[in-house]
């Protein structure tokens, strides 16, 4: 049967590297973002439909979620670094403000929205996967702050979709290449820093976390929820 996988920030990156895979398996794929053109191209590029949705606004969201009747795969990649903009004159401690809720609504509460407007018509045998970040682990800042509590909601979420036959899980990323994630500011030494960390010896590519996820989705991932599943070259090593 055709599946329906619904890819926030399905317009770039990771998500469209996610998208893709789906829609090479033949699925039926919505791709969302907030830049339309952007949504327009990849949709029509990779062969998905294209929604323009902010994920954080909860009105967008819902006008979404009315689009499905029943969906069987959702894959939150959207998000990225904050980019809060405090008002002219603001104090040291509003500005710390504006960058943790920049932080929290891109990475959580855009995931936390969607989910929970989609979780009514997850089919069984579905899941529900959203990208975290090896941020989480360490030097992570509000981003990573805001990843690592999106993971301790998707284990809850786990719980809550188990006994109807939904898998929840996070996909944590390393440094993965080719994304607009760093805005044109990532330079070679940084790169090679990043690099250099991993067992690998190379960056991270897009289809690396669409194949992982693409697996996630798979009959042979069924028992596997819950989980935060590391993709990042060995950078972060786990027990
Ligand atoms: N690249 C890395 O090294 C790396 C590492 C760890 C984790 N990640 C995570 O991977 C995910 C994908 O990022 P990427 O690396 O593929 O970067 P990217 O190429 O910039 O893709 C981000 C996507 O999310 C969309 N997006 C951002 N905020 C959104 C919102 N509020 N509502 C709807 N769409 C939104 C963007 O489109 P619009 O801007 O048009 O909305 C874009 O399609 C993110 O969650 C990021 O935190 C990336």
């Amino acid at each position: 049967m055709t599946r329906t996988v619904l890819v926030t920030g399905g317009s770039s990156g990771i998500g469209r590297a996610v998208a893709a895979r789906f829609v090479a398996d033949g699925a039926d794929v919505v791709v969302t973002g907030r830049r339309a053109q952007l949504v327009e191209t990849t949709a029509q590029e990779i062969g998905a439909a294209g929604v323009v949705c902010d994920a954080t606004d909860p009105q967008a969201v819902e006008a979404l979620a009315a689009r499905f009747d029943t969906l069987d795969v959702l894959v939150n990649a959207a998000g990225g670094l904050g980019s809060a903009q405090p008002r002219p004159g603001a104090g040291a401690l509003e500005t710390v403000l504006a960058e943790w809720q920049a932080d929290l609504d891109g990475n959580l509460l855009s995931a936390v929205l969607t989910t929970t407007a989609l979780k009514p018509v997850l089919a069984p045998g579905g899941t529900a996967i959203a990208i975290g970040t090896i941020g989480s682990e360490r030097r992570g800042g509000s981003y990573g702050a805001a990843k690592a509590a999106l993971t301790a909601w998707y284990a809850m979420l786990s719980a809550d979709l188990g006994p109807r036959g939904v898998t929840a899980n996070v996909v944590s990323p390393g440094y993965i290449a080719d994304t607009g994630f760093f805005r044109g500011a990532m330079t070679d030494a940084r790169e090679q820093t990043l690099i250099a960390e991993t067992h690998t010896k190379r960056a991270g590519a897009p289809h690396d976390i669409a194949e992982t996820v693409f697996f996630l989705a798979s009959p042979g991932a069924r028992q596997i929820t819950g989980q935060t599943i590391h993709v990042n070259g060995g950078a972060f090593t786990t027990r």
